[in-house]
């Protein structure tokens, strides 16, 4: 008789991705017209050429439809497969009900879950991770993981330390669940420690962080504590606020920190790893983090230059874009990571 127990696993793999980002073009020329700016200064601070802003009044679900659609048809699915929808975002179509269940009424989708996660711009990291948590203990099959931001309409054009910074998007995978006997569920790290399935697809591994003590430090601060009266619109509490400079320091150090965590539990090390999509807020950032851990910078995906921060957007984004570029190809481990507001920070281990 046989002697070794064999274990029926679930894990959960990206099948397919999609994005979308506005029509309009705002240069840095834009802000130069009005602003002490220039495209010279933005440029070289930030890496920033362009960035793509939405019409007034478009909502955070309009732009992630045609992301989600893209990302369901990329993965050989129609909308009747999906069975959930989890969404990151801070800029949603209203206060409530979730952003995700609008986009699930745009899909005509009926079946499932759909709710919206808080974590600004590490908002689909978080949400990736929820949705593999899910699908590990059984509730979804194909969950629709989307980050959606439009910063265009939270920001304050007159200060010119944020408005520079910032673009609208959407991008959105498809994560499905997979079953097997090769994948050992729940122990992290465990599916790579295995030398026969190293070249197995699928979420290996992830780590979530947050401190809220540096609140402040980049925030909206209209709401329940501070609701809005003529005064409080006044001071323009309604925009985003944000202390650049330790902002700065904060996502070089926490980015490298919480990359070389996930790595060093998943017992992989930097060299293994194909790709670094980490969220696109500056290129000095994405640079210096480079740095720090010794990586080629032709291993850090950039499309800054393009979009700006989008925010919650920006790792699916990048997925699609390099996907489409076949810079991805099947097998390859990716590393993704973000920070931002909350302070909130993570990073997601994948083979593609
Ligand atoms: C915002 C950011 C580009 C500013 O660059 P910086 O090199 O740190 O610049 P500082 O904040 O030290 O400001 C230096 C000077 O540039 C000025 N400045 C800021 N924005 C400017 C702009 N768009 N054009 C010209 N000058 C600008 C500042 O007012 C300051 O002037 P001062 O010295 O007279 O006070 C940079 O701090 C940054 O990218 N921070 C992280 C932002 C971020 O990623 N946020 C999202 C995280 S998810």
């Amino acid at each position: 008789m046989e002697n070794s127990v064999k274990i029926q696993t679930v894990a959960s793999e990206i099948r397919g991705t999609g994005m979308c980002v506005p029509e309009r073009v705002v240069s840095n020329e834009h802000f130069a017209a009005y602003l002490e700016t220039s495209d010279e200064w933005i440029r070289e601070r930030t890496g920033i050429e362009q960035r793509r802003w939405c019409e007034k009044g478009t909502s955070a679900s309009a732009l992630a439809e045609p992301a989600c659609r893209e990302a369901i048809s990329a993965a050989g699915l129609t909308v009747n497969d999906i069975d959930g929808i989890v969404l990151g975002t801070v800029t949603p179509d209203n206060i409530f009900p979730s952003t995700a269940c609008y986009l699930q009424a745009r899909l005509g989708i009926t079946n499932g879950f759909a709710f919206d996660v808080n974590a600004v711009c590490s908002g689909f990291i978080y949400a990736l991770t929820t949705a593999d948590a899910l699908i590990r203990s059984g509730q979804g099959t194909n969950v629709l993981v989307v980050g959606v931001d439009l910063y265009s309409g939270i920001i304050d054009p007159n200060d010119r330390g944020t408005c520079v910074l910032f673009g609208d998007g959407a991008g959105a995978v498809v994560l499905s669940r997979k079953q097997g006997e090769s994948l050992v569920d729940g122990a992290f790290g465990d599916h790579l420690a295995q030398g026969d399935v190293r070249s197995i697809s699928g979420i290996y591994g992830s780590e979530l962080k947050a401190d809220g003590r540096f609140a402040d430090l980049l925030c909206v601060p209209m709401g329940t504590a501070n609701p809005p009266t003529p005064d409080s619109l006044k001071r323009g509490d309604h925009f985003l606020q944000m202390q650049g400079r330790e902002v700065f320091k904060f996502a070089v150090r926490s980015l490298a920190d919480v990359t070389k965590s996930v790595l060093d539990r998943a017992g992989v090390s930097v060299e293994e790893v194909d790709l670094f999509i980490s969220h696109q807020a500056n290129k000095r950032i994405l640079l210096s983090m480079a740095k720090h851990l010794g990586i080629p910078e032709e291993k850090v995906p950039i499309n800054v230059d393009r979009y700006g921060n989008t925010s919650a957007a920006t790792i699916p984004i990048v997925l699609a874009e390099c996907e489409r570029e076949g810079r991805i190809k099947k097998g390859d481990l990716l590393l993704l990571s973000a920070v931002g507001g909350g302070f909130s920070w993570g990073a997601v281990l994948v083979r593609w």
